[in-house]
């Protein structure tokens, strides 16, 4: 037997202030789409801005249902647009933003495992990393250089 060891780096970032202009420009846009969330069960909205290689950004919000498991995710709902709409481009990267009706949200709030997997499928895809930063209400943000850095031990196509 061996113990395995595994380690990723995250940078975090002490406000939004201290990000790049262009990830604070994409960061708003994730806070607009965010609060046009339907979220009025878990009252946790989340926004999603995703920038293309092309310039183009793609947002997806939050969907829930009365029946709870046929909502779905903010970063599901604008990846799946884009990769319905625009099949062929490729992704930059990615902000995330949380914001709760029931407390403020000061944490970071990383994408769900579910939504981990379901980038990861466009990473792999498009073979260039995706970056993502990803915050709550205000506070910290914190950035991964690519979706595999916060997926340890991927499930990938080439298990298949
Ligand atoms: N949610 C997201 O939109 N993204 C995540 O990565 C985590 C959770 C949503 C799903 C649900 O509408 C609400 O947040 C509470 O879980």
């Amino acid at each position: 037997m061996i113990e395995k060891k595994i380690e990723l780096t995250l940078q975090v970032y002490d406000s939004l202030d201290d990000v790049p202009a262009d990830v604070q420009t994409l960061m708003h846009k994730s806070f607009e789409i965010r609060d046009k969330a339907y979220a009025p069960y878990s009252e946790f909205y989340v926004g999603a801005a995703i920038e293309l290689e092309n310039g183009e950004v793609i947002l997806g919000n939050n969907q829930e249902n009365a029946a709870y498991p046929s909502g779905l995710c903010a970063e599901r709902s604008a990846i799946y647009y884009l990769g319905a709409n625009h099949p062929g481009e490729t992704i930059k990267r990615m902000a995330l933003s949380a914001k709760s009706l029931k407390h403020e949200l000061t944490t970071p709030t990383p994408p769900c495992g579910a939504c981990r997997q379901a980038i990861a499928e466009y990473e792999q895809k498009q073979k260039s990393p995706i970056e993502i930063y990803f915050m709550g209400e205000k506070g910290k943000v914190v950035r991964t250089e690519s979706l595999a850095n916060i997926l340890p031990l991927i499930f990938d196509s080439s298990y298949l």
